[in-house]
């Protein structure tokens, strides 16, 4: 391996942007002696829903159980068939089995990396009751013309808005656009909560149904039972799942929510860093772009690998990038190449043909405010010298 003589200190793939007034809001909460859901999670849902431009928001203990209740809000179970990206992280099709129905796997397109329309158009069946798609890197997906499609059917469409917070369509906030919206706080994102969720839709009924499957199945306002305006009594309507945010979180996501346009801006600085370096290179494919009129969350940067142009594989580049002291990852590992769902619903690679080839080139490049310039050209300089030395 080529490393550099003098190694400078390892950079991460991804590090969080806490601060003092993060630690201040939680010490605040910790004093207060309410630690769970209680107003700091009633304001930040208020906030959230207020930044997003929408009716009405749920906070969650994950993104997971997010996408879970409104599923179950929906009353979606043994029988029906959701429709999904396989370039996800698996929870986005965990819990559609969770709820005993099944999910569908449809090709991305290459320009986007989500949900292509048109292979979706070839997977419903009368068995379908909702579209997932995901907006991946928090590059929004072809959310009008997916739902065209689901309406013209009868469908809901839930997104998967786990990368994609302060991200927009036709400058619509992504949140408000589909049926219901799901979006995750978990240590990596662009708003983080240390783990945490958010469900938002304009169908006030439907944030109502959630909010009961999302503590227990407990009747409204069960959770201020220990509080001067409570009541010891409570009805259970549903058997409900445990999901609920914190006070702790909320009070750190209000911060974070302050700072999400601020951090979002300088993530596409680096990502435009990023394109402006590698386009010079036809041994790359730099990541791609919204299209004109949208506007991404820069979440993650997936730098592509041309393969005709280089003489090692992404692998190889990723231990040359690691010889340099830089943190990679890949985004994803395609559901269809996962043992369980391999096994339990006999998925073939060769049906997914885009997604095979978005996935074995690609791999996903540091992108962090708290990057420096300098370490945004130390990535870039590392990039070049692999190119250079293994270039066919
Ligand atoms: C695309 C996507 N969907 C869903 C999730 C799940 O989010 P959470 O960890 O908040 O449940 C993730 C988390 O990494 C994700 O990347």
């Amino acid at each position: 391996m080529s490393a550099t003589t003098s190694q400078p200190p390892y950079l991460p793939f991804d590090r969080p942007d806490i601060g003092e007034e993060e630690i201040a809001a939680v010490a605040d909460v910790l004093r207060s002696g309410w630690l769970t859901t209680g107003p700091q999670t009633a304001e930040f849902e208020r906030r959230f829903a207020e930044y997003v431009g929408v009716g009405h928001a749920l906070a969650l203990n994950s993104c997971t159980a997010a996408m879970q209740i409104a599923l179950a809000a929906w009353d979606i179970g043994p029988g029906d068939e959701v429709i999904t990206s396989p370039l996800t992280f698996c929870s986005t099709a965990h819990i559609i089995v969770h709820l005993g129905a099944i999910p569908v796997l449809a090709d991305v397109s290459p320009d986007d990396y989500n949900l292509n329309p048109d292979c979706v158009a070839q997977r419903i069946t009368p068995r379908t009751r909702v579209l997932l798609p995901v907006h991946l890197a928090g590059l929004p997906c072809r959310i009008g013309a997916l739902l065209m499609l689901a309406h013209a059917h009868g469908l809901e469409v839930l997104e998967d808005a786990a990368h994609a917070a302060g991200a927009q369509v036709n400058g619509q906030k992504i949140g408000s656009i589909g049926d219901a919206t799901a979006f995750s706080f978990y240590a990596t994102k662009n708003l983080t909560t240390g783990e945490g969720g958010m469900l938002t839709s304009s169908d006030g009924d439907l944030i109502e149904r959630a909010r009961t499957w999302h503590l227990h199945g407990m009747s409204r306002d069960a959770w201020k039972r220990y509080t001067a305006e409570g009541s010891w009594r409570y009805d259970v309507l549903l058997p409900g799942f445990k999901a609920n945010m914190t006070d702790l979180q909320a009070a750190l996501g209000l911060v974070q929510l302050a700072k999400l346009e601020r951090n979002n801006a300088r993530r596409g600085e680096i990502q435009q860093r990023y394109t402006a370096a590698f386009s010079q290179m036809p041994e790359l494919i730099p990541a791609p772009r919204a299209r004109p009129g949208d506007r991404q969350a820069y979440h993650l940067y997936i730098l592509r690998l041309n393969p005709e142009r280089l003489r090692i594989d992404r692998g190889r580049f990723f231990q040359e990038l690691a010889g340099r002291g830089i943190g990679a990852s890949v985004h994803f590992i395609p559901l269809y190449r996962l043992s369980y769902y391999q096994e339990r619903f006999n998925w073939r690679p060769e049906d997914f043909p885009v997604t095979e080839t978005i996935f074995h080139s690609a791999i996903s490049l540091p992108c962090y405010p708290r990057m420096s310039q300098a370490d945004v050209d130390r990535v870039i300089t590392a990039v070049g010298e692999i190119v250079e030395a293994y270039r066919a």
